[in-house]
This record gives structure tokens, sequence and C-alpha cells, in this order.
């Protein structure tokens, strides 16, 4: 018998679109939320009431000054994604974002690097059979304005 991801015997590294475990959305939405808009999602897995889908395009809109959740799908195009979280966070959103710990890129050295990180440790079992773990090593980056980081702190 072949072995293949079809199969359901090993991961699929080729897949992108790799959905948010609902604990680890819950418990981010508790510290940073609630969130108020998926910025990419389909109306089957969306994480909030309001979302953008592939054919609105979310790297197209506008999401500040929301508190968005951003879990991009994993291809060649998940730099755009966390450019555009960078941008917004400028413009006065944060955006809490799942991504894949790929340190070495350039997309995270030019955009996440000095942000709040948090590595996951282990390995996440993405989606709702929660399977299998995930090939890859996964962190939490927090995009937020500069300012909002000072709200609540007082000054002398
Ligand atoms: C990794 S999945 C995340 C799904 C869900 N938001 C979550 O957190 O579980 C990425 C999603 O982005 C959607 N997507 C792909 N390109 C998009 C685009 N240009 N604009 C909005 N959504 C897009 C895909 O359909 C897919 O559902």
């Amino acid at each position: 018998m072949k072995a293949s991801a079809q199969h359901g015997l090993f991961p699929d590294t080729h897949r992108i679109d790799w959905e948010t475990p609902q604990h680890v959305f819950d418990e981010l939405d508790a510290e940073f939320g609630p969130f108020e808009l998926d910025v990419c999602a389909t109306p089957d897995n969306a994480k909030c009431a309001d979302y953008f889908i592939e054919e609105q395009n979310g790297l197209a809109q506008t999401w500040a000054p929301r508190r968005c959740w951003m879990n991009p799908p994993y291809g060649r195009e998940i730099g755009a994604w966390v450019r555009k979280a960078a941008l917004e966070a400028d413009r006065g959103a944060t955006i809490v974002a799942l991504l894949p710990a790929r340190t070495d890129t350039a997309w995270w050295h030019d955009y996440c690097i000095d942000r709040e990180v948090r590595f996951i440790r282990g390995r996440l079992r993405f989606g709702r059979q929660q399977r299998n773990p995930a090939p890859f090593p996964s962190a939490i980056v927090v995009f937020a304005n500069p300012s909002s980081r000072l709200e609540g702190v007082e000054s002398d």
C-alpha cells in the first residue's frame, strides 16, 4: 500500500490552509480580543463573525483600527500577509498572527523579529480532526501600533 498524506498516514506538507485549533484561538481571544475580524478565512473556518474571504482579497482591504486574527495561507504569499499586518498595525490595528516559525525567512526578519513573539512548544495539531502534529514549528506574533503598547502605562 502506498503511504501518502491522502491516506492520512503522513501530514500533508503541501497544504497551505492550516485551520487554527480552537483552543489556541480561544486563549488568544481572551488575552488580546475579543477579535473583531478574521482577515483571511472561508465561511466554514472563520474565527470571527466578520471576515474576509479570498474573493474579497483580505490583502486589499482595510483592517485598522480593528483587533484582528490572522492565520494566513502558508504558501509563497505569506510574506505579503505579514507585511500587510505590519502596515495595518502602523495604521492602528492590532493583529495577532499564528505563523509558521520560519525564522530564517526574509519576512520573519523584516516584519516579525522585533515584535512580541511567543514560540509554541511542541507542534500544533491543526484542523478539527487534530490528528497529526504539524511538520513545522509555530509562533504567535503580535502586530500592534507602538502607541497602543503604551496604553495603561501611567506617565510621571
Ligand atoms: C490558514 S487558513 C486559516 C483559516 C481560519 N481563518 C483560521 O484561522 O483557522 C487561511 C485562509 O485564508 C483564505 N484565503 C486565501 N487567500 C485569501 C485572500 N486573498 N483573502 C482572504 N482570505 C484568503 C483561505 O481560503 C483559508 O481559509
